[in-house]
């Protein structure tokens, strides 16, 4: 696990850009997983600048999206559709037919996420995941459990994360409470990780999941096993973890 620290929000987000789209130039036909919430939104302002002024192109990729919540239809302002498209595809020259976000409103859920599996297994897998982290350490919408999931799933939400999300909704009655989720084995399966965090509130999920013991019930933890995971977080978010095992950039 490499682990840079930089000095703010924006500093993160530029960082995390380039990497990704380092990605795109040396694989232009890469797999990327692509992840919501306010953390990677500086990072994809990024990237659309990429595109726009430094010619970077999307065109050949293909996108998988860690998660969806159930029943919200996806014109929604709050789906993850309507946000993937406002703060990126709408943006850059990805082909629609190349974006895969798991779809929250279908009738067999255990079907269908088998077929996102396939998908992504078709497509060679995924090159390079990008990662929020939440205050209870889940990745995509994988709460804290007594065991790892393994495939792409419907999960139910926990109260932390309903409270977390409804900053986002008109109440916390109005937060779904159960999504569609790559599984925690669908993203330690992909190549290389890249996992954001930014501010204070995220400081002890980091900390348990880079030094801590890897248990489901931090499901971050299980990064340390992965064999390519970035950590790129800002200084809050790096607040208790030892200055010798980071890098400050
Ligand atoms: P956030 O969410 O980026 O909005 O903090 C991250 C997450 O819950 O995974």
């Amino acid at each position: 696990m490499k682990i840079y620290v930089c000095k703010n929000y924006e500093k993160m987000s530029a960082l995390a850009a380039n990497y990704v789209a380092a990605q795109v130039l040396m694989k232009p036909e890469s797999v990327l997983g692509l992840a919501t919430g306010s953390t990677p939104i500086g990072m994809y302002e990024g990237l659309v600048d990429k595109y726009q002024n430094e010619g970077i192109s999307f065109k050949d990729v293909t996108t998988f999206n860690l998660d969806e919540y159930m029943n919200l239809p996806k014109e929604n302002e709050n789906s993850y559709y309507t946000f993937m498209h406002d703060n990126l595809f709408d943006k850059i020259d990805v082909k629609e037919e190349n974006i895969n976000i798991p779809d929250g409103n279908v009738e067999d859920f255990e079907t269908y996420s088998k077929e996102f599996e396939n998908k992504i297994k078709e497509c060679g897998g995924i090159d390079i995941q990008v990662l929020g982290i939440g205050n209870n350490a889940h990745i995509g919408f994988n709460e804290p459990d007594d065991h790892f999931s393994n495939t792409t799933g419907v999960v139910k939400l926990t109260e932390s994360t309903i409270l977390a999300n409804s900053r986002f909704f008109d109440s916390e009655e109005e937060v779904p409470k159960k999504a569609i989720s790559m599984g925690i084995g669908t993203i330690v399966r992909t190549k290389k990780i890249l996992l954001l965090a930014s501010g204070k509130g995220k400081a002890e999920a980091i900390y348990k999941t880079v030094c801590g013991p890897v248990k489901p019930e931090v499901p971050a933890s299980i990064l340390q096993f992965h064999n390519d995971v970035v950590v790129i977080i800002d200084e809050e978010a790096a607040s208790l973890l030892d200055e010798s095992i980071y890098e400050r950039v």
